[in-house]
């Protein structure tokens, strides 16, 4: 998965001196704003709760869920698609965008569930699959049947008789290959992800107009936010220039943040956005920070935020490079310091499960470093995105067969590396550790059947340790990972620090802690995260040690500066 996830991963070509720019500039980065105090939960409705034993998550079944959404102290909701698909990519694939997916219910479902939503002051961003469409949407069907068609310019075609299009990588393609040949017509069709998501032409004024209708449809209906969907490679230039040899080895910087994006954002912006109180925020931040600066800058009137992937992408099954991760989440906050606003996040439906790969799932530590690491997401400066079932520190399910393996495009890769004589065992180890169907699998809801999540047969299979990782088991028990995250939650949303406050990275070259300050308005907090197995010393020149804990993952935290393993401490310290 990492040949495809590695793909939306940001790769920081330059880095540009931002402070001085932005020292010019009133404190704008502690305007208060509601997406600024967001806590977002993040739902996989697939895996979520099956009200109707079809193996398939729906928003029923989300329904039947909200007051525990509600309980875990999160104020805002990120659902992955739930238009109409052919689900080639689960939903990715969006063959209608005014309707629900049959497999998830109905536009009446959909209304019941924001109700409940907004009853509970939970908020809902809506996942915005822009950059392409299914091959089923209407308007592909009409593209692909003539040259002349109204819709043709809908979509990128090349005419098979002119000289063969340049090379260009497709993620998901079983032959890597994104210009797919269509006899119908004679020409051959992009697509950056699969053969099924042909990209979108955002040249043609008539698609965007099309979307930004798509847009305020559901705005109209009351949601909260949008989150754009790979949108940083809609814009192309459509003349398909070469690429150097070898491009694909790292081809964000020739995908992403194309000629005009930054035009169709501010049309958006004006056609859409400043038309209602929504939360906008981006997949991927472009190829540097004064891309990403530009894509939130407040004055610029485009995105509120967005999410870049360097941080995650350390994630290795090697293990990681601790400093390189402090350095990366330090870098990003003090680009965005003073103005703009970025998002926290480790883990989405995209990555494996986070306490695996940057916490430690072994009995012994599964729970204090799943602990550890929600103390991280929930004190850093940003808007913290959490990945549904990690509050309980689900884990990989490591399926070892491929043929337990959903995700079209970690199939298509296994296809690829039989094609073409890759070493096999060393993809299976890879996919066990990194693919995202180690996320996908059923939320463990209790310890009956299918971790309480179908009465049927779910489309993926349950984790085998749902009997003891579960929702009903950790409802009793105070000290268990799901609780010690609602007083995280808690302890953020009491306290404006922990959401404004500046951060200040301590002792940056200690190879197992992260340790910072957060502060404002006279308050001021101190967070020790041991990120290793074994006891480990932060070097502080502070004294601490009778500050007031407000959050720990041990019941009795350390008080002689040793971090017993995977300790994390939160201590208040005025
Ligand atoms: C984004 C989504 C991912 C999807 C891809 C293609 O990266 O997060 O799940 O497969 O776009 O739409």
């Amino acid at each position: 998965m990492k040949i495809i996830l590695c793909s939306i991963a940001i790769l920081l070509a330059s880095i540009l001196n931002c402070n001085s720019q932005t020292s010019l500039v009133a404190k704008k980065g502690t305007d208060k704003k509601w997406w600024k105090e967001a806590v977002v939960y993040q739902i996989y409705p697939r895996s979520f709760k099956d009200s109707d034993g079809d193996g398939i998550g729906d928003l029923r079944g989300i329904i039947s869920k909200l007051d525990y959404i509600k309980s875990l102290g999160v104020n805002t909701i990120w659902l992955n698609p739930i238009y109409s698909s052919p689900n080639d990519d689960n939903g990715y694939d969006v063959s209608d965008y005014r309707n629900i997916m049959k497999d998830f219910g109905t536009m009446a479902d959909f209304d019941l569930l924001l109700k409940g939503l907004h009853e509970r002051g939970i908020k809902l961003v809506m996942d915005f699959v822009l950059n392409h469409s299914s091959d089923e949407h209407e308007w592909f069907k009409q593209s692909k049947s003539s040259r002349t068609s109204p819709y043709r310019n809908y979509y990128h075609w090349w005419d098979a008789e002119r000289v063969k299009p340049n090379y260009r990588y497709s993620l998901f393609d079983v032959n890597h290959d994104a210009w797919k040949y269509d006899s119908v017509t004679n020409a051959y069709y992009l697509h950056y992800f699969s053969k099924k998501q042909p990209d979108l032409n955002w040249e043609n004024p008539k698609v965007r107009k099309e979307i930004y209708d798509i847009m305020k449809f559901w705005a109209d209906k009351g949601i909260d936010g949008y989150r754009l969907d790979a949108f940083q490679f809609a814009s192309k230039d459509t003349s398909f220039p070469a690429f150097p040899t070898g491009f694909e080895n790292n081809f964000v910087p020739y995908y992403a943040m194309g000629p005009h994006l930054h035009d169709y954002l501010k049309e958006m912006n004006q056609e859409v956005f400043s038309k209602y109180d929504v939360m906008t925020v981006a997949e991927g931040a472009g190829n540097n920070y004064q891309d990403a600066h530009d894509l939130v800058d407040a004055d610029r009137n485009e995105l509120n935020m967005a999410y870049a992937f360097d941080a995650i992408d350390l994630a290795k099954m090697e293990g990681y490079d601790f400093i390189k991760f402090k350095e990366t989440f330090s870098k990003w906050d003090s680009v965005f310091a003073n103005k703009g606003w970025l998002s926290i996040f480790l883990a989405s439906h995209d990555q494996a499960r986070i306490v695996n790969r940057f916490g430690n799932a072994s009995p012994e530590f599964r729970e204090l470093s799943s602990k550890m690491l929600s103390t991280f997401l929930l004190t850093m400066r940003g808007t913290p995105f959490i990945y549904n079932g990690d509050e309980l520190g689900m884990t990989n399910a490591g399926f070892e067969k491929i043929t337990d393996y959903r995700d079209m495009s970690t199939l298509n890769e296994y296809q690829y590396q039989l094609n073409h004589g890759g070493d096999i065992n060393q993809f299976m180890k890879r996919i066990q550790f990194e693919c995202r169907d180690n996320g996908r699998t059923p939320f463990q809801w209790d310890d009956s059947k299918n971790a309480g999540f179908s009465t049927g047969t779910p489309w993926i299979q349950v984790n085998t340790n749902f009997k003891y990782i579960n929702r009903a088991e950790q409802e009793m028990n105070q000290q268990s990972v799901l609780n010690y995250f609602r007083k995280a939650t808690d302890l953020r949303q009491k306290n404006p620090a922990l959401i404004y406050g500046k951060y200040t990275l301590l002792d940056k070259s200690n190879h197992d802690v992260y340790a910072y300050l957060r502060e404002f308005e006279g308050k001021k907090f101190l967070v020790l995260l041991n990120f290793s197995s074994h006891q480990a010393k932060p070097n502080l020149k502070m004294n601490f040690a009778r500050s007031k804990v407000v959050l720990a993952n041990y019941p009795n935290p350390s008080s002689n500066g040793v971090l017993a393993p995977y300790e994390s401490i939160v201590y208040q310290l005025n």
